[in-house]
């Protein structure tokens, strides 16, 4: 984040964020002064660690004192369903002295979600408000939203483009709607002052290729690929995965997603950072004057359950068992980008091939078979 409105060039710039990949994407331009926000619900103080290591190992020689400074990250634990304390972040920088937010913190289960929606709403919406709120007390009004595929609900063309109408199914997927709702509304009543990009990822996977960050999720993995490494790991010891329905219309029957490097992910909001500069001209074809985009962050290449399985296998060369089992509640057949729009306005391609993935989702398991709280000394070899 920017002291000034200058463009972002300078390493006093200061951005919050809570994800360790995109704080790696950001610190290796050494463009920017991290700020983590976090209230460590969902990750590791170890990863920033790591973080931080990478970004230092990555300095050249001559690294100036800045460039130093820009490699270590200040974090904060802050609870966003707290006003005072996100005041307590930002008043230490003073009006101005914290330039914008990259917003990832949120609850994500669908299924938890059918069961405590007043806990995700408290989360990840009214968390969003009281965030926006102090933003605008403290003039820094740039924001990069996390948002979810899960918007679309069922979508009824497949590649999703983001003009699809809103229509989530599970108040995870609601939170989600709402707060790009409430971002706009913003955007739109303070249009010369608020700029905001709403990302809608797809399936992120794979892991930074050092194999030193990584997925880390507390117990037993709901997603798809952190739970094939932990089945070749031996963490979760299930003898066959369970495929949740074959009987989608789709080419194997079993459910298609778009699965992303999130390498690649990252990138895209270095990208969409740097696009609520002045200099930026995404939002010159806006609708209306509001300062407000999204751009689906995907592949635009479908995979299903069964060519993941297979991916899966080739990295980790375990001999997958599954057996077919009923429909997941809430799982709809296929969400594939369109992520024409990202790649024309932000520059966002997204490279690493599935290969690539599997085989840096691996190394990170293997190289940490129990996540953060791996011992440093210990090692499984993969097969
Ligand atoms: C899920 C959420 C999505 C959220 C994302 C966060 C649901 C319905 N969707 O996406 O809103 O943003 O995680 O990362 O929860 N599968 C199996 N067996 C398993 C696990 C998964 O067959 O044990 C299948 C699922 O049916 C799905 C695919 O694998 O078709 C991917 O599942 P998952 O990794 O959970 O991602 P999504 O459901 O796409």
């Amino acid at each position: 984040m920017a002291i000034t409105d200058e463009p972002l060039r300078s390493p006093e710039e200061r951005v919050t964020l809570v994800c360790s990949h995109v704080i790696y994407c950001l610190q290796e331009t050494r463009r920017y002064k991290v700020i983590s926000v976090d209230n460590n619900h969902n990750s590791h103080p170890k990863s920033l660690q790591r973080v931080a290591q990478l970004a230092r190992d990555a300095l050249p020689q001559d690294a100036s004192e800045k460039d130093k400074d820009s490699a270590e990250i200040e974090a904060v634990t802050c609870d966003l369903t707290k006003k005072d304390e996100i005041r307590g972040v930002f008043e230490k920088y003073g009006k101005g002295g914290i330039w914008g937010v990259i917003h990832i913190a949120a609850y994500k289960a669908v299924g938890e979600s059918t069961e405590v929606p007043l806990t995700y709403y408290e989360n990840n919406v009214s968390a969003t408000v009281y965030l926006l709120q102090v933003m605008s007390e403290y003039d820094c009004p740039r924001l990069v939203y996390s948002s979810s595929a899960t918007v679309y609900g069922t979508p009824p063309t497949i590649p999703i483009p983001e003009s699809t109408r809103l229509q989530a199914d599970s108040p995870y997927g609601k939170t989600k709607v709402m707060s790009e709702t409430i971002i706009q509304d913003l955007c739109a009543a303070e249009p010369q002052r608020w700029r905001a990009l709403s990302l809608r990822y797809f399936n992120p996977a794979g892991a930074h290729p050092s194999g030193l960050i990584g997925e880390d999720p507390r117990g037993r993995p709901g997603n798809l690929l952190p739970l094939l490494a932990h089945m070749a790991v031996g963490r979760v010891k299930d003898d066959k995965l369970s495929v949740f329905g074959n009987d989608y219309p789709t080419p194997d029957g079993t459910c298609v997603r778009d699965y992303l490097h999130v390498m690649d992910l990252a990138k895209g909001h270095l990208l969409a950072l740097d696009a609520l500069s002045p200099s930026s001209n995404v939002f010159d074809n806006c609708p209306t004057e509001a300062r407000f985009k999204a751009y689906n962050l995907g592949k635009g290449k479908g995979m299903s359950v069964l060519q993941i399985v297979e991916a899966m296998r080739k990295a980790t060369g375990f001999d997958y068992k599954y057996v077919i089992i009923g429909r997941r509640r809430g799982d709809v057949p296929d969400l594939t980008a369109d992520p024409t729009l990202a790649e024309k306005e932000l520059g966002f391609k997204a490279t690493h091939d599935l290969e690539t993935m599997c085989r840096d989702l691996w190394n990170w398991q293997t190289k940490n078979p129990d996540g953060y709280d791996t011992p440093e000394t210990s090692k499984v070899n993969s097969a």
